[in-house]
């Protein structure tokens, strides 16, 4: 509990009085306060063909495991005899003022892990309930000119899969911009999906039976190429769409990137050093370290553990960061490794299997009155403090 609740701003980690006063009339949190039982109710909750997409990764699942378990060698010190009684977690992000460096990172099969189908609006009001900002994937079962509308005042931004029909990428993309997105984010390591067990055993990919597409479906341009609309002939759509699903992408296409919008871009993707420093002195506007949760390559390095050297390599440019985000303590971890913002993927995703956007906004809560009430008792009252200490290496 805080000690002096008395004039001053709200915390993320008031979420905690919340829940405890709660009690006091005989409630209990609704959806589960950290991740080992999110997973568990979130498991039971979801029919077995998203649950495989959602849970699993690539060969033998190392890396995605990695991304998580690695987060425990990394840890801070606390500092004493500092007043933290008022935290500041907001940062500033392609011009706006966050209310914390949180974001909800890109997931494609949002929309089918909500009972009703339209878990992408759901995610949207997700972030309207925390003003954690909503990164829509290209992948969506409503058209993303719908999902923003239910972002309300917090920003959004559209991540791309680059069709390898250019005339179809720049259509997405003018939408993306037109519907108000503040960043583009182009996803570069899924030109082509990644190995990945679980899903092959059952020969279960979403996207080949039609789910997820609708940002295609309702594209001028992409209909342009079809002879019957996909709602007379969804099959035909679904297989002009596989093999035009995505570019291999090269630093050759970022002016053409450039030239086709007016949005900052982002470079999702970004693991090594030297691609970083790349990025930057190419001028993209931010970099994201990222190895997909562990989805696309089975490397076997956690992201956390390459985020460093991004962050060097990046210079002044902003450093995004997921990959086994879990907690707040995570959150905070990757902050003081360097990273500007840092996205949950896969924790805010159960939430909305168990409970559309009041359950993804509950996992968001969590994490987010974690990271504050850790940076409260450890003396960290701003990231910049977070930054100073840094995170120690702890082998062993
Ligand atoms: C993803 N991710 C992803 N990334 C992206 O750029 N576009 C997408 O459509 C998707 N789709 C997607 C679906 C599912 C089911 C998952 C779990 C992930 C990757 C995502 O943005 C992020 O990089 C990871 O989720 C981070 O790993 P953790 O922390 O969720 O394990």
């Amino acid at each position: 509990m805080q000690a002096d609740t008395s004039n001053r701003p709200a915390h993320f980690g008031d979420y905690q009085n919340e829940i405890y006063f709660g009690g006091l009339q005989g409630v209990i949190p609704k959806y589960p306060v950290e991740f080992k039982t999110l997973v568990q109710r979130a498991t039971e909750a979801m029919p077995p063909h998203v649950l495989s997409y959602v849970q699993g990764g690539c060969g033998d699942e190392l890396t995605q495991d990695r991304n998580a378990s690695a987060f425990a060698h990394w840890g801070m010190v606390p500092r004493m005899m500092v007043d933290s009684r008022v935290r500041d977690l907001s940062i500033l992000l392609f011009g706006d003022k966050l209310h914390s460096p949180a974001f909800m990172a890109p997931i494609g099969v949002n929309g089918i892990v909500t009972q009703d189908e339209h878990g992408d609006i759901a995610a949207a009001k997700a972030s309207a309930i925390t003003g954690v900002p909503f990164m829509a994937s290209t992948l969506a079962n409503d058209p993303l000119e719908e999902v923003i509308k239910h972002c309300g005042d917090t920003p959004a931004y559209f991540q791309l899969y680059t069709p390898r029909h250019k005339g179809l990428a720049e259509s997405l993309i003018s939408r993306a911009e037109k519907a108000g997105y503040k960043a583009l984010v182009v996803t570069l390591d899924t030109w082509v999906t990644g190995w990945r067990p679980r899903d092959l055993a059952t020969s279960n990919f979403p996207q080949l039976r039609g789910h997820v597409l609708q940002n295609y479906f309702t594209d001028p341009v992409f209909r342009s190429l079809l002879e019957k609309p996909p709602e007379e002939d969804p099959a035909t759509a679904i297989r002009t769409w596989a093999p035009i699903f995505a570019e291999t992408m090269t630093w050759d296409h970022l002016s053409w990137l450039r030239e086709s919008t007016n949005m900052p871009i982002v470079l999702k993707g970004i693991c090594h050093e030297d691609d970083a420093r790349r990025a930057n002195d190419m001028g993209v506007d931010a970099i994201y370290c990222s190895n997909h949760g562990g989805r696309q390559a089975n490397g076997g390095i956690g992201a956390i553990d390459m985020l460093p050297g991004v962050v060097k390599g990046a210079g002044d440019t902003p450093v995004l960061f997921d990959s086994g985000i879990r907690s707040g303590s995570d959150m905070v971890k990757a902050i003081a490794l360097g990273a500007t913002a840092v996205g949950v993927g896969r924790p805010y995703a159960y939430g909305l299997a168990l409970g559309g956007a009041e359950g993804a906004a509950h996992v968001l809560k969590c994490i987010l009155a974690e990271a504050d009430l850790m940076m409260a008792v450890n003396g960290y009252p701003t990231l910049e403090h977070v930054r100073a200490q840094g995170a120690q290496r702890v082998d062993g």
